[in-house]
């Protein structure tokens, strides 16, 4: 068997895994005021109001089609009386207009953070690679899903190739070589995915594992005011990622404090 083939689909997903898990947990104990969207509302919010719903309605459409097509196997639909037909012209439907709101929702999205300067500015590395990839699934698998409508019933049939691989994963037995019958398109789209997946916890995306619950019991995020005082210039705390309540940050968190009491801090 190909070496590509196994290294792609036998062994990438495993990758995956361990670091979208490792990097939740390492980023949720190291960085835990860090877990935010970072929002940037403040700076912009005309064209977010239509953007961002748009993105993420169309994102939460996606995300359960996903489910259901590499989730439930076609043998389950089959039996509930579900004909190819039908499930051809109900997937394509909904994942076209909802890959198409979803793409047209980042597009804006990333508009807006390139052409607001204070947006940009405001945009880590980590972040702007983050958004490549993540724009490059979104591209790739929109365009595999309209080439299959324009192919009608002679499209590939995702269901009996990266449905079943998918699914072994889990099983920790990867059916490679079904993935392998599977066209250019879905190949590069699923790598692009498994790259996305193995940036998610250092970016603005660990929000979504959170959203809105995480919220309601997080500690306060501390905004302080510039001191504007001359010659009373702050001296900037060492921007690192400590374990909260570890030693060392509560020590030099207490240090910091000490020589800003008397500043308008706010919570
Ligand atoms: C390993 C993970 C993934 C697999 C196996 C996968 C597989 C697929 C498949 C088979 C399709 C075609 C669906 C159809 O034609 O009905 C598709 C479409 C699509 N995928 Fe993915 N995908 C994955 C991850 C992602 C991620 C992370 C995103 C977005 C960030 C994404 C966004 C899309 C979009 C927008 C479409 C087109 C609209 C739709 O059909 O839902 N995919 N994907």
């Amino acid at each position: 068997m190909n070496v590509w083939i196994i290294l792609l689909w036998g062994v990438l997903p495993y990758v995956t895994l361990v670091v979208l898990i490792g990097g939740t947990i390492w980023r949720y104990r190291y960085d835990q005021f860090g877990w935010t969207t970072r929002s940037s509302q403040v700076y912009e919010s005309r064209l977010m109001k239509i953007a961002s719903p748009l993105f993420h309605l169309g994102i939460l459409v996606v995300l359960v089609g996903h489910i259901v097509g590499l989730v439930i196997p076609k043998t389950w639909t089959d039996a509930l009386g579900v004909s190819e037909h039908l499930y051809h012209i109900m997937a394509l439907g909904f994942g076209s207009i909802a890959g198409i709101a979803t793409l047209a929702g980042l597009i804006m999205l990333i508009y807006r953070r390139r052409r607001v300067g204070t947006v940009f500015m405001a945009t880590t590395a980590n972040d702007k690679v983050m958004y490549v990839f993540l724009l490059g699934t979104i591209v790739i698998g929109v365009s595999a899903t309209l080439i299959a409508l324009s192919r009608g019933e002679e499209a590939h049939n995702y269901r009996l190739s990266i449905s079943p691989w998918f699914r072994s994963i889990f099983m920790l037995h990867p059916e490679v070589e079904a993935m392998a019958t599977a066209p250019l398109s879905f190949h590069i789209h699923v790598v692009m995915a498994m790259s996305l997946f193995m940036l998610w916890p250092f970016t603005r995306l660990v929000h979504a594992f959170t959203a809105p619950v995480h919220y309601l019991f997080r500690p306060y995020i501390v905004y302080r005011s510039r001191d504007t005082t001359p010659g009373r210039a702050r001296a900037p705390i060492a921007a690192r990622w400590d374990p909260v309540n570890s030693t060392d940050t509560t020590a030099r968190q207490a240090h910091a404090l000490k020589g800003r009491r008397h500043s308008g801090a706010s919570h």
